[in-house]
């Protein structure tokens, strides 16, 4: 991959705050400041377009349910079906002899893929559920 060109600022900020920064730079072995800051812009950035317009996102939909529960699994199924363009894979994992986890890895545009992901959190029966939402590498 080509290496972006570099654009250098400064930043201000209270001393304590850079001390912090410091100390945390350290801790997570970040070569330096400037590793440290690109890397938290970066995971803003993809909040921010996850939250936002019709960028392209990957991401993870982890579901944990009753497989007891009426309906609930084939209620899923029904969803996931109805979303194939942006389902990429599929994992169910047998958690105990109640309680099923799926994490389904997904891609599309954010609008999108946050659409179908709060129809399956909010299916009922669902105890709980999260999108986890990250790059897909080509703008951030
Ligand atoms: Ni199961």
């Amino acid at each position: 991959m080509k290496q972006p060109s570099l654009c250098r600022f400064s930043v201000s900020m209270a001393s304590d705050l850079a001390e912090q920064l410091d100390e945390m730079v350290k801790a997570k072995g970040f070569a330096n400041r400037s590793q440290a800051l690109a890397e938290m812009v970066r995971d803003e950035l993809v909040s921010y377009h996850g939250e936002t317009g019709s960028r392209e996102i990957a991401g993870t939909v982890t579901l944990v349910f009753d497989h007891h529960k009426r309906n609930i699994q084939s209620l899923l199924t029904d969803i996931q079906h109805d979303h194939g363009d942006l389902i990429i894979s599929a994992l169910h994992v047998h958690l105990d002899h109640h309680t099923c986890m799926e994490v389904l890895a997904v891609r599309g545009a954010s609008a999108a893929v946050r659409k179908m992901a709060d129809r399956l959190i909010s299916a009922k029966g669902v105890k709980h559920g999260r999108l986890t939402v990250t790059t897909t590498g080509k703008e951030i």
